[in-house]
């Protein structure tokens, strides 16, 4: 039996109260609190028989191997080397940006390899998904599309067809009879996709499932939706511009530092396999603040330029923004300059930006960033016209080795590029011939050798 209570939910964080507040204890958000009604399950007495036994592990059979091939490398290479049956993947991203047509195309390249695939959607009509599926080349013929909203009526449709994918676009638009809350508020977000789950689950179906980002950029609706399913993956990019950004926030069969690269195009969107080449396109000789970065993204080396901007101020507290690196690092690398190299950020503003809007983490930007810093506030050009920078900072000065440089060195040379400057500590373990190698190991060496 089942008892019904009201109660308030923050529509941000899931966070529960008895009575209405202002601002969120949790999450600190104001005005986030909505009465919806609680279902309370009261606890079932389970015989003996519906304890489940402990298995040996070495029992256990892995479904691991079972992966299903989206017809999508860059999408594969995101989820760990396809889609794991029965696992439940959400994407989110900034309206527009893509998700609906990258699932499209997932899905008619799935149906046509597996068989029955259903798409359902609760924001479009099935004319309007034809539409697009006409301008994307869609033509599956085991692809099932149903405007839907009801997750009662969508449970009953994947029961009955057994499809082998099963996409969901989006979950704020599905709504349960057992929750009396509207469609996208915490209680139905959860109740519905608790229902999805299940049913892939136990028919061992993958299931995409779209969840609308807010403004601030966060997962709509409660974080827990985030611990239940196994795979939260995050689609980004300047709408603007064409390329997009596919990327892993969580992901329980796989890393969660691939990238996958996209470019929106007429026909929908296209794979980008040598992302590099793209985001380098008109930047081969070197400007005043501007250098090319060596980075890591996951298990693929990609060059990436760097600009910066450094302008005087009288302001009392200089400007720091940057796009695309951490202010942290960036903060790191600026605090090194002054002391080490006594050049004065203080008195002005700095800005920085990577090209093409990826993000970059890790440490092997760190070289580049200083290097375009002080460009940017000596007014020099870099001596070298095509350099490309590599190489972390340490707090004393010092230029400290990074991983993969010869991988960095390699995709360097297939776009043209023949002068890297390299921490002095990896020359040792360099084997790529042919390229002139400029080695440093303090940030004063680097500046003496390359303005
Ligand atoms: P969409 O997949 O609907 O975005 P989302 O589901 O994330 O909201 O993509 C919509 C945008 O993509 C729209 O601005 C038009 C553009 N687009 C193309 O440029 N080419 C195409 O072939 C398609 C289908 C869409
Ligand atoms: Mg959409």
């Amino acid at each position: 039996m089942a008892k019904i209570k009201m109660q308030f939910v923050c529509q941000n964080c899931g966070a529960t109260a008895p009575k209405w507040l202002g601002k969120c204890p949790d999450c600190g958000e104001w005005n986030t609190f909505v009465e919806e009604t609680a279902t309370v399950e009261v606890v079932r007495k389970q015989g003996l028989s519906n304890f489940s036994e402990p298995k040996n592990i070495n029992d256990i059979i892995s479904g691991d191997k079972e992966r299903l091939d989206t017809g999508i490398h860059e999408l594969n290479r995101v989820l760990g080397g396809g889609l794991v049956k029965g696992s439940l993947t959400l994407i989110s991203g900034d309206p527009g940006i893509g998700k609906s047509t990258l699932l499209l195309q997932c899905a008619n390249n799935i149906s046509k390899k597996y068989g029955n695939v259903l798409y359902v959607s609760g924001e479009e009509s099935e004319e309007q998904i034809k539409i697009r599926g006409d301008r994307l080349n869609v033509t599956a013929d085991e692809l099932f599309i149903v405007s839907e909203t009801s997750l009662e009526a969508i449970v009953a449709h994947i029961e009955r067809m057994k499809p082998i994918f099963v996409i969901i676009d989006s979950i704020q638009t599905i709504y349960t009879d057992r929750v009396t809350s509207a469609p996208g508020s915490v209680s139905q977000v959860r109740e519905c996709a608790n229902g999805l789950m299940r049913v892939g689950k136990i028919l061992g179906i993958p299931l995409f499932i779209v969840a609308h980002v807010t403004k601030q950029g966060e997962l709509a609706g409660p974080r827990v939706l985030e611990h239940m399913v196994d795979s939260v993956l995050y689609f980004e990019g300047e709408r603007t511009e064409e390329i997009r950004i596919l990327r892993t926030m969580k992901n329980r069969f796989g890393t969660t530092s691939e990238i996958g690269v996209f470019e929106m195009a007429e026909e929908g969107l296209v794979e980008v396999y040598d992302p590099s080449k793209m985001f380098l396109e008109d930047s081969m000789g070197s400007k005043e603040g501007s250098v090319v970065i060596g980075i890591m993204e996951g298990s693929r080396p990609i060059l990436v330029q760097v600009q910066s901007l450094v302008a005087e101020t009288k302001a009392v507290m200089p400007r720091r923004t940057s796009v695309g690196i951490e202010p942290l690092r960036l903060s790191l690398i600026l605090a090194v300059l002054e002391k080490k190299l006594k050049i004065p950020f203080y008195a002005s503003d700095v800005y920085v930006n990577v090209v093409g809007g990826l993000s970059v983490e890790g440490t092997s930007q760190d070289l580049g960033v200083a290097l375009s810093l002080i460009s940017s506030a000596k007014s020099k050009e870099i001596k070298y016209g095509k350099v490309i920078a590599i190489g972390e900072i340490g707090l004393t000065g010092e230029i400290r080795p990074v991983n993969n440089v010869d991988r960095l060195i390699n995709e360097g040379m297939k776009i043209g590029y023949t002068t890297f400057v390299i921490p002095e500590r990896n020359k040792e373990k360099i084997k790529v011939k042919g390229v002139e190698l400029i080695t440093v190991s303090t940030l004063k060496e680097a500046i003496t050798k390359l303005f």
